[in-house]
């Protein structure tokens, strides 16, 4: 990631079944922010998230795939971003533990969702707290975890969402203060709200949500499923022929969300003009077929190969896990789970079975960083210079392992000197040059 790149991060909880105003509201403009230029986009599915609102495993299982399989049929470019399950990132629940043990409990007893469950039992007089869960009531250090764990600067969500995000800065910035040392360990990240983003009416006109039962399938049923959904869109009882105002018709804000500008202006003419309700629901139809009908067929066929979906996830996890592995290091690193002496051994042991060359960062207590190169072996390579700057740090190591390193000289003590940016990365005997250029290309 070059400096003026973009970090972008949301995710979905995998409790229900996508439906029109999850596509237009959330999806469609993420998948379109992630092809800007500039920006590194990181989407996954809120597994974990689901099991606070939903006991049935089935029910979680299915809407993992859907919600996989709509991300991917709407035309996510899986290969350009990192497209993941929170669960398959062990990384994450740990993090969401370090933040859990500096997190205010006052601070979640003010959390939106756990003040209305509250509410709610006060209303029927029994215990404040009945049937909320600690996982309910720790919601928002989960998604903190999700948040920081990338280093996000950015997160697309809805308005119900902004607390979540003032609690993640709120989080992050103490975990800051505690364990940087004078280095911000986390980004704090920005609350994104596109204006321009539609949110869409239900059939009923009242926000389409899940909680309301007004809903329109995005892909599911099929064109069929749509038609007889938009055929329970309610309307006036203005008869074909009498004037309609669009600004006022929830038929029409469905139909802009859909259509172009010039599309739009003219269904808004005909409604004007006294086209009649039979005759616009139809014309709405058309206009959400043409967008979604072509993305159907993929979405059926993703479905009916679940082990396509599966592999894509996983690659994204051990994508998602090549910025969440080395960053927990230096977490575990900060709040004192530091390795000791003897560590090296387990260290090796272990990257040996993975087979896998690594770069393991650490702080030392004089608040500096260094990290230790590992042949894919388990034997340690080298140790480099320590560093200020942690991310100046990581940024040599990532110049070195893309560097030729075929004309490095030996000096008079037959040690070499790895440079970048016309700075000392690291120094090691020359005879391990072969072994250091080998594990830096794997890394
Ligand atoms: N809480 C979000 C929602 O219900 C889902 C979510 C979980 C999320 N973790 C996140 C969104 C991290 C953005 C970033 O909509």
């Amino acid at each position: 990631m070059t400096t003026d790149q973009r970090r972008v991060l949301t995710g979905i909880t995998t409790s229900g079944t996508p439906h029109l105003g999850n596509y237009a509201g959330a999806i469609r403009p993420a998948i379109h922010s992630s092809t800007e230029p500039n920006v590194d986009a990181f989407f996954f599915l809120a597994d974990f998230h689901a099991l606070i609102k939903c006991a049935d495993p089935a029910r979680v299982a299915q809407s993992r795939m859907e919600i996989a399989a709509t991300w991917i049929a709407a035309g996510l470019d899986t290969e350009r971003v990192t497209f993941y399950r929170q669960s398959d990132v062990p990384e994450i629940p740990e993090l969401c533990w370090m933040l859990t043990c500096v997190t205010a409990k006052g601070l979640m007893n003010r959390a939106h969702a756990y003040k209305a469950s509250v509410d709610a039992n006060l209303a029927k007089a029994v215990d404040p707290d009945d049937g909320v869960t600690m996982g309910l009531f720790s919601y928002p250090v989960l998604m903190a975890a999700d948040i920081l764990m990338f280093n996000a600067h950015r997160v697309p969500v809805g308005r119900d969402q902004i607390q979540h995000l003032e609690m993640t800065r709120d989080i992050a910035q103490r975990f800051n203060h505690l364990y940087g040392g004078g280095q911000d360990l986390f980004v704090l990240p920005e609350v994104q709200i596109d204006e321009d983003v539609a949110t869409l009416p239900g059939l009923d006109g009242r926000k389409m949500s899940k909680s309301y039962n007004n809903t329109i399938p995005l892909f599911e049923g099929g064109a069929k499923a749509l038609k007889s959904a938009v055929a329970q869109i309610v309307t006036d009882s203005r008869l074909p022929g009498e004037p309609k105002d669009a600004e006022s018709s929830h038929l029409y804000t469905l139909y802009r969300a859909f259509a172009s500008h010039q599309q739009a202006a003219e269904f808004r003419q005909s409604l004007a003009d006294g086209l009649g309700w039979g005759d616009a629901k139809h014309a709405l139809c058309a206009c959400i077929e043409a967008q979604i009908g072509p993305m159907r067929d993929t979405y059926a066929d993703l479905m009916a190969h679940p082990a396509r979906i599966e592999d894509i996830l996983q690659a994204g996890a051990a994508k998602a896990r090549q910025t969440a592995v080395p960053f927990m290091n230096q977490l575990r690193e900060a709040v004192g789970l530091r390795q000791m002496a003897s560590a090296a051994k387990s260290t090796t042991a272990k990257s040996a079975k993975s087979g896998q060359a690594r770069l393991v960062s650490f702080r030392q207590d004089d608040g500096q960083f260094r990290q230790r190169l590992f042949a894919a072996d388990g034997t340690e390579l080298l140790l480099t210079e320590a560093f200020s700057d942690p991310k100046l740090l990581n940024q040599l190591s990532r110049q070195l392992a893309q560097a030729d390193l075929s004309d490095v000289q030996a000096d008079a003590q037959g040690q070499i000197s790895l440079q970048a940016q016309g700075q000392c990365w690291a120094r090691c005997p020359a005879d391990l040059l072969a072994q250091v250029r080998q594990a830096l290309s794997q890394i």
